[in-house]
């Protein structure tokens, strides 16, 4: 594998674990305003994050390469609002769609057919995710945050 894969490899491991911290994050801010299914949902995502991080680092020891650990930032967690917190998601998740899609080109300009594949299986989830935290907002979005309808909602994701 070349260099600059590994490198942006490692460091999608760490934007994955970033991402981890993040939607963590969120769902504290959920618990302490005691919305329990939002944080319920928040703190899944969170779980899948990690999976994200699992899903490289295993590609990368099956290839025999070398795993680098990076530090990893704390997220800004000044949300005032669930509408808030939403477009937090959405745009650290187009944020990560633009960062696999960097690797993408480059794996491509590499002929490094392995690592596109790979990064197959994260295209399609970076559309499902983006989808799934945009319907949510949406969802917030059409009550206008009625606080009743907020609470029908969360509710509904404590089932999930
Ligand atoms: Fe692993 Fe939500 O990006």
């Amino acid at each position: 594998m070349e260099n600059k894969i590994n490198n942006l490899l490692n460091a999608q491991i760490n934007l994955e674990f970033f991402s981890a911290y993040l939607y963590l994050a969120m769902s504290t801010y959920f618990s302490e305003i005691n919305m329990d299914g939002f944080a319920k949902f928040m703190k899944k995502q969170a779980k899948e994050e990690l999976e994200h991080a699992q899903r490289i680092y295993d590609y990368l020891l099956l290839r025999n390469e070398k795993i680098t650990y990076q530090r990893i930032e704390a997220p800004d967690t000044n949300w005032t609002n669930a509408k808030d917190v939403l477009d937090g998601a959405i745009e650290h998740e187009k944020f990560v769609s633009e960062k696999i899609k960097e690797i993408y080109k480059a794996a491509d300009e590499l002929d490094d057919y392995a690592t596109l594949n790979l990064l197959d299986w994260f295209i399609d989830e970076q559309l499902e995710e983006e989808e799934k935290f945009r319907v949510l907002k949406e969802k917030i979005q059409a009550f206008d945050e009625c606080s009743c309808t907020l609470e029908v909602m969360d509710r509904e994701l404590d089932k999930e």
